[in-house]
């Protein structure tokens, strides 16, 4: 067996996992010592065959088991050689962690929070999970309101929902203090939509004012959400269309000029030279009747984060804004 002994010397020294290689072939290959060794052992005499195929084995066994301590040895060695020599190593594990951001929605909904609050809005917060009452009968919009058809979303048992936009706020804090109100009201909504500018989650900031009869004007109105989209955008033109809102009458929807083309026209405007960035009025008489207001006026308006969000950093589809891509949401750290 002396044979098999100069082995263990050689996997002793070997000095790097290829000549470990070389050895591992040499011992145990189809040709390697070890299959020469039990092929001798046919020809020995009967009697001594069985302490030869046991002293075989053991050192098959005491090979193999050298062989693999020294195979991890190598390949630590190894490894920490190539970690040396190589700066980075990106297949390594880091344990470095890196501080977050605020996510770009977060972000534009933190701005436009400071601006309402600088005009003393004090911030509300409702339910995600509404009732039918408060999201739309208060707000003037009946069962079988069209209106509805554009607010569609998602139903639990006992005529409750996820709210489909902040009005409800509005509803919630009327009920709840007496005037003058000053509120805000940022949050989650969600709607049965989704392509390139609806998903079913989005954000809305609501505003409501409300004071004694004859002491909010639509001139009111206008003043703060001028100045206000000033805030946002810079020197942009500021444009109020009439339109149609069921808590709101008279209501209007208001445009800047676009963001991208100052104006002249181009895609992302319809070639209008305008966008569309919220929604507004003077609150309904109905919507105070049902929150048993008297002798006041108000009014109200509501937009999408999302939307300012994509405006004021010129993002494409509003739908990257929720896919978690940190090659996006880096750029805004
Ligand atoms: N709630 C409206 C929507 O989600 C937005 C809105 C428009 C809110 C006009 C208002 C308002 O308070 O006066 O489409």
């Amino acid at each position: 067996m002396n044979i098999l002994k100069e082995w263990y010397e050689k996997i002793e020294q070997a000095d790097d996992v290829a000549s470990l290689e070389e050895i591992r072939i040499a011992v145990f290959g189809k040709k390697g010592v070890l299959a020469g060794e039990f092929a001798k052992m046919k020809s020995a005499p009967n009697e001594e065959k069985s302490k030869i195929a046991k002293e075989l084995n053991t050192h098959k066994t005491a090979l193999m088991q050298q062989l693999s301590d020294k195979k991890i040895e190598l390949q630590t060695k190894e490894l920490y050689a190539k970690m040396e020599a190589e700066a980075i190593d990106v297949s390594m594990f880091s344990t470095k962690s890196s501080a977050g951001a605020l996510h770009p929605v977060m972000q534009t909904m933190d701005r436009i929070v400071e601006y309402f609050a600088s005009m003393n809005f004090t911030v509300k917060t409702g339910s995600m999970v509404e009732d039918d009452f408060h999201n739309f009968e208060a707000l003037n919009l009946p069962t079988y309101h069209p209106a509805r058809d554009m607010q569609d979303t998602f139903y639990f048992k006992d005529a409750m929902l996820l709210r489909t936009h902040t009005s409800p706020v509005q509803i919630r804090t009327m009920m709840a203090t007496q005037p003058p109100i000053r509120m805000i009201a940022p949050g989650a909504v969600f709607r049965r939509d989704y392509d390139l500018t609806h998903t079913p989650m989005f954000h809305q900031i609501e505003g409501l004012l409300v004071d004694e009869a004859g002491k909010v004007s639509f001139a009111n109105l206008k003043f703060i959400l001028e100045d206000f989209l000033k805030y946002m955008f810079g020197d942009v033109a500021v444009r109020f269309r009439p339109s149609f809102f069921p808590f709101t009458e008279p209501s209007a929807e208001v445009d800047i000029s676009c963001v991208f083309c100052k104006g002249d026209g181009c895609r992302v405007c319809s070639h209008t030279g305008w966008l569309e960035v919220l929604g507004c009025g003077i609150v309904d008489p109905n919507v105070f009747e049902a929150v048993k207001y008297e002798n006041v006026s108000g009014y109200a308006f509501g937009l999408g984060v999302e939307r300012f969000a994509m405006l004021i950093h010129q993002i494409g589809d509003l739908r990257s804004l929720f896919e978690g891509d940190l090659k996006l949401l880096e750029q805004f750290q």
